[in-house]
């Protein structure tokens, strides 16, 4: 299960990674928003971070217009590792090295195209499970 949400910002993307979801056949919630109104991403990040904390989701994506507030925001729950991509390179390295469990995207800085094989990389990669990146992911908690 994959926890989505995103301030107003990031609404547009989230409809067409919603789309590819579902042509995927990958199962998703949405936390909202549910409109273009201005609102506050906070509130969008906290509830798909706590989601993926908790365990009811494996995964989350966070949109809002540059991807920063959303992410800043997600990283503020303990056990998520929320990791802001503009490109496929670091989609693929933070889930191996990171094994970052929140992907957040910027609705005004990416194109759907590329934010669609980003959303890919990240679903599709898995954690290396190599000592040192284990070792490092552990330091972040102490
Ligand atoms: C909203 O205007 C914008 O500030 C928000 O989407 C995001 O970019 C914040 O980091």
């Amino acid at each position: 299960m994959i926890a989505i949400g995103s301030d107003h910002g990031g609404y547009a993307l989230k409809q067409e990674i919603m789309k590819h979801l579902t042509e995927r056949n990958i199962e998703y919630k949405d936390f909202g928003c549910y409109e273009e109104s201005s609102c506050d991403y906070p509130v969008y990040a906290k509830l798909v971070a706590r989601e993926v904390a908790e365990g009811r989701s494996e995964r989350g994506i966070l949109i809002c217009g540059t991807g920063i507030g959303i992410s800043i925001s997600a990283n503020k729950v303990p056990g998520i590792r929320a990791a802001l991509c503009t490109d496929c390179f670091c989609a693929e390295a933070t889930r191996q090295h990171n094994d970052a469990n929140v992907l957040c995207l910027g609705g005004r800085v990416v194109g759907a195209g590329l934010a669609l094989k980003i959303v890919d990389t990240f679903l599709d990669t898995p954690f290396s499970e190599d000592e040192r990146h284990i070792r490092r992911i552990q330091q972040i908690e102490q």
